[in-house]
């Protein structure tokens, strides 16, 4: 017997740099208005020298533990998504566990670009389901201020860094998570991604001196592919547990672009208020978006005890997927 699984704790993090779209314009061929106009982004938050991914990530994952009443030692398994790893290896889970004393749990990362928090808390819900693990924390943190080209216009407005942090338990009453559908297509890797520093194209001073190790988009392309996947996934992932939009209190999609949201809720047929966006003010954070936008959504009160609320993502690789739950 399956057992079903609510998230019981939310925390989040962001450094406390902020770099604004007008601090943009004395460093690339660039205006706060293009950037506001075209995504919806007015400033993002870049971590400090020496603050990892690991550190945002433990400091969201401390403010998780604190909403849901647990030790660090409570829990099982730390599941931590992320694009931006402290280092290839150990996973930057294992180094979270450190930080927090979590001396109980095991640890591994996913990776699946902006999807990555997603996919782990589809695999922590398993996990709790099972009944293999009681608490589990699943994390999205990045620092990809170290992966972007801060001399290419095209990305480096767009993105920022941070942690966002949930745990998931056993529930006694409602209907916790319902549903996540996920998908992938490998075909279009091209399209987004960091070429260098992998086994592909390991380092050398030629995969620096070409600029391999930073992040590449096309962002036309990708904001097509973003749009439908998204909106298809959502529209399944409610058909599959018998609802509708109408139901959904809250939709936290992925915060890449404004215009990107509102294309999916127009095509889904949400009305505004029903849309959480926090891009404005931290930007695209890739696997952190979904988990701080949710917690900042939480403390707002925007989501309520026995609400539906419908998390949607796409990222590089492509990957996407919506998770369905009862709050
Ligand atoms: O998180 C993973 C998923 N990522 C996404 O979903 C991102 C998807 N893509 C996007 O959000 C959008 O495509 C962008 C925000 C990246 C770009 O918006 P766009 O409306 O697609 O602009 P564009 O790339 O078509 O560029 C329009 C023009 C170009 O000039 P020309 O060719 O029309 O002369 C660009 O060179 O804007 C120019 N441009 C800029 N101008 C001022 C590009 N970047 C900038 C810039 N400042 N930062």
């Amino acid at each position: 017997m399956l057992r079903t699984v609510r998230i019981a704790g939310t925390g989040s993090y962001l450094p406390e740099k902020i770099l604004t779209n007008y601090d943009l314009e004395k460093i690339v061929d660039t205006t706060h208005e293009w950037i506001h106009s075209r995504s919806g982004i007015s400033e993002r938050h870049i971590a400090a020298e020496g603050e990892a991914t690991s550190h945002m990530a433990a400091a969201a994952a401390r403010r998780a533990l604190d909403s849901a009443g647990l030790s660090a030692e409570d829990l099982d398994l730390i599941i931590v998504g992320t694009i931006t790893p402290d280092m290839v290896f150990p996973n930057t889970a294992c180094f979270v566990q450190d930080q927090i004393g979590a001396t109980q749990a095991f640890c591994f990362d996913v990776e699946a670009a902006c999807s990555g928090f997603l996919y782990a808390l589809d695999i922590a819900r398993h996990y709790v389901a099972s009944g293999t693990a009681t608490h589990v924390m699943v994390i999205g943190a990045e620092k990809l201020s170290g992966i972007t080209d801060w001399e290419d216009r095209t990305t480096c407005v767009l993105f920022g860094d941070g942690a966002g942090a949930v745990i998931l338990s056993a529930a006694e009453h409602g209907r916790g998570i319902m549903k996540t559908v996920m998908g992938s297509d490998g075909r279009l890797n091209e399209l987004l991604n960091v070429p260098g520093g992998g086994s592909r194209h390991p380092a050398s001073h030629k995969t620096v001196d070409d600029r391999l190790h930073y992040m590449k988009m096309a962002g036309r392309e990708v904001f097509k592919h973003a749009v439908r996947c998204m909106s298809d996934a959502a529209t399944q992932a409610l058909d599959e547990c018998g609802l509708t939009v109408k139901d959904v209190s809250c939709i936290i999609p992925h915060q890449a672009n404004a215009r990107i949201i509102n294309a999916i809720a127009s095509r889904l047929g949400a009305r505004e208020d029903q849309v959480f966006m926090n891009l404005d003010h931290v930007g695209n954070m890739s696997a952190a978006s979904v988990p701080v936008a949710l917690d900042e959504a939480v403390a707002a009160g925007r989501i309520k005890s026995g609400d539906i609320v419908l998390f949607v993502v796409f990222g590089g690789g492509f990957t996407w997927g919506a998770t369905v739950l009862e709050w």
